[in-house]
């Protein structure tokens, strides 16, 4: 029953799609657990650029099953549309994609709470993607949430959006100052959507079970990061789920044994979009350069990322975090044609080392970088087709994240295409 979890071990946007697409091939089904359309993997295959925001990145590969779990929050609307953006392509979605059946809905009222709400923290604005998420996932904790299995009962789906809209339209209306939300366009929307997707819900524990029973490979497909995650990341700057290992459990409804090992992705520097303290951060010339580089906009919202240099202390976070099993380096080939490449080993606060990371939020925003130089090494690597040929002074940063985070490297990519990867400990 191999089942290996690919979370990102930094902000979220490390390359994780890249590594899922990678490991997808040899797997038997493909899970993502936490999230929604928030989150976006590009994945590259023979020169088309996938984007992909719901659906989980094995979906490229023939034959694979793919699900969405319990955990996940989903806008029925953005995942007709993604399905139909694959059909586009000619990929077989309908008979390969599992939708849990107790998924949570974005309804239209979150994503506009989640607008106005931002509009009024002013200064404690998060940088939310403005897809709904948090008020969704707040409406679950609240219990009046809408599952998918609701959407499937007409008759029950319009009483559940009636009693919503009667509490979020005064709401939506008397604080935010903003027009409500009429029933009848939602529900036509929303049931012309369940119409489309109804044969792929499930209850998708039981396939999960099954499949891992049988001794089928499944891998488990983290969106977001280690640091956006709600109890673990940097609060209050974090999504509202658990990208971090401990969220699949809940969020593919399956218990810790079925899991083997956790993977970490890694990007060889680090970017976060949104708000909050980060102290790599390289607000000059040389965070343009990795910007530009690495092409750091995000996949769903287009935002310039914030790029800095790697933080083992971060790193090393999410290690314990996560139970690391092994690390996978992505976008090296970015940093390619520096001079020099920095690592943050430690922070400097108030004239002590730190080298755990602080939950404050305040220290953190005080602690200054402590670096260690590697020189860098050439740009345009992304051809190479041999470990052994790869530069040594990259070969040198790779040894030096492990000796730093203890954690074996098992796969780096040097380039955002398929072939542009190696596996340098066989996962599957
Ligand atoms: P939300 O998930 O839209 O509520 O946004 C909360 C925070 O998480 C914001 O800082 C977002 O920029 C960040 N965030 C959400 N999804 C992603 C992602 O896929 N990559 C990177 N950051 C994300």
């Amino acid at each position: 029953m191999p089942g290996i979890v690919v979370i990102g071990a930094q902000w979220g946007d490390e390359g994780k799609g890249r590594i899922v697409d990678y490991l997808a091939s040899r797997a038997d089904m493909v899970v993502r657990y936490q999230g929604g359309n928030n989150a976006g993997h590009t994945v590259e295959v023979n020169d088309i650029r996938f984007k992909l925001h719901l659906i989980p990145s094995g979906i490229l590969h023939p034959g694979k099953i793919c699900v969405i779990g319990n955990g996940m929050v989903i806008d029925p609307i953005a995942l007709v549309d993604e399905i139909m953006y694959l059909e586009g392509y000619g990929i077989d979605v309908k008979s390969r994609l599992k939708i849990s059946d107790r998924a949570h809905l974005i309804m239209p009222y979150h994503k506009l709470l989640d607008e106005v709400i931002e509009e009024h923290k002013g200064e404690l604005q998060l940088g939310t993607t403005r897809r709904g998420i948090g008020p969704a996932y707040v409406d679950k904790a609240e219990r009046i949430g809408i599952r998918v299995c609701d959407l499937l009962e007409p008759k029950y789906f319009e009483e559940k959006v009636e009693q919503n809209l009667r509490m979020k339209n005064e709401i939506i209306q008397k604080v935010y100052g903003k027009k409500g939300f009429e029933k009848g366009p939602i529900i036509e929307s929303y049931l012309k959507a369940a119409e489309q997707i109804k044969d792929m819900v499930c209850d998708t524990t039981s396939i999960i079970y099954e499949f891992s029973k049988n001794d089928k490979k499944i891998l488990y497909e983290g969106a977001q990061g280690t640091l956006l995650d709600v109890d673990l990341g940097t609060y209050p700057y974090v999504t509202s789920s658990h990208p971090i290992a401990g969220g699949v459990c809940i969020g593919a409804g399956i218990g810790p044994t079925l899991i083997d090992s956790v993977v970490g992705v890694v990007k060889a520097y680090t970017t976060r979009v949104g708000k909050g303290p980060f102290p790599t951060e390289l607000l000059d010339k040389t965070g343009d350069i990795i910007r530009e580089k690495g092409y750091e906009y995000g996949t769903t919202t287009g935002r310039p990322r914030r790029c800095g240099w790697l933080d083992i202390v971060m790193l090393r976070y999410a290690v314990k975090v996560n139970g690391l099993s092994y690390i996978a380096i992505t976008k090296l080939d970015t940093l390619g044609g520096l001079e020099k490449v920095k690592i943050c080993i430690g922070y400097k606060y108030k004239g002590k080392t730190i080298t755990d990371f602080p939950a404050s939020l305040n220290v953190l925003s005080e602690c200054e970088p402590i670096y260690e130089e590697l020189p860098g090494w050439e740009e345009g690597i992304s051809d190479i087709k041999r470990v052994e040929e790869l530069p040594e002074n990259l070969i040198k940063y790779i040894y030096k994240i492990e000796e730093l985070t203890g954690v074996k490297v098992a796969f780096i990519s040097i380039g955002p295409k398929r072939e542009q990867g190696f596996e340098i400990v066989k996962l599957f």
